[in-house]
C-alpha cells in the first residue's frame, strides 16, 4: 500500500514524461513511472513507430527501463495522460504488469488535470495467464 504523498510523488515523475513521448501518428502522449521492490522509481513514455504496430506503450518502456536497473518486483505503475478521464492501461501492458510484480501491484491512472483512479492489478486483469 503506497502512501498519498508517495502516490503524487510517483504521478508528478509520469506526467514530466509526457512531452518526451514520441507519439506524432496518435498525438496521444503517455507518461509512466514504476515503483520497483526496492523504491527505485523508472519512468517510459510511449514511442511510436511509422510501422504503427511496432508502438510502444508508455507502461512498458518504464517496465523495461526497470529490468534493465536491475530492480525486481513492481509496487506500483502510474500512468499519466492530458485527458479529461484518466486512461487505463492496455490489455498488453497488463500482461507486462502480471509478469514483472503481483496481484496486489498497484496501477494508479491519472490526468495530468489532477483526476486520479487507482486499481490494483488483479482488479484489472484477473486470472492473469502465468506460465
Ligand atoms: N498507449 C500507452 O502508452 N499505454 C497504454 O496503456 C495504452 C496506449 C499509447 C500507445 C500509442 O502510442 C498511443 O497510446 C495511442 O494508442
Amino acid at each position: 500500500m503506497l502512501s498519498d504523498c508517495e502516490r503524487a510523488v510517483l504521478i508528478g515523475h509520469a506526467a514530466r514524461m509526457l512531452p518526451r513521448a514520441h507519439a506524432p501518428y496518435s498525438r496521444f502522449p503517455v507518461g509512466a513511472a514504476v515503483l520497483a521492490g526496492d523504491d527505485r522509481v523508472f519512468f517510459g513514455c510511449n514511442v511510436e513507430n511509422a510501422s504503427l504496430g511496432l508502438s510502444l506503450c508508455a507502461e512498458r518502456a518504464a517496465l523495461a527501463a526497470a529490468v534493465a536497473g536491475g530492480a525486481r518486483g513492481v509496487r506500483a505503475v502510474v500512468i499519466v495522460t492530458a485527458t479529461p478521464e484518466p486512461a487505463t492501461p492496455c490489455g498488453a501492458c497488463r500482461q507486462w504488469i502480471a509478469e514483472l510484480g503481483s496481484p496486489q501491484t498497484e496501477v494508479i491512472c491519472a490526468t495530468t488535470c489532477g483526476q486520479q483512479r487507482r486499481h490494483t492489478l488483479a482488479g484489472l486483469l484477473p486470472e492473469a495467464f502465468r506460465l
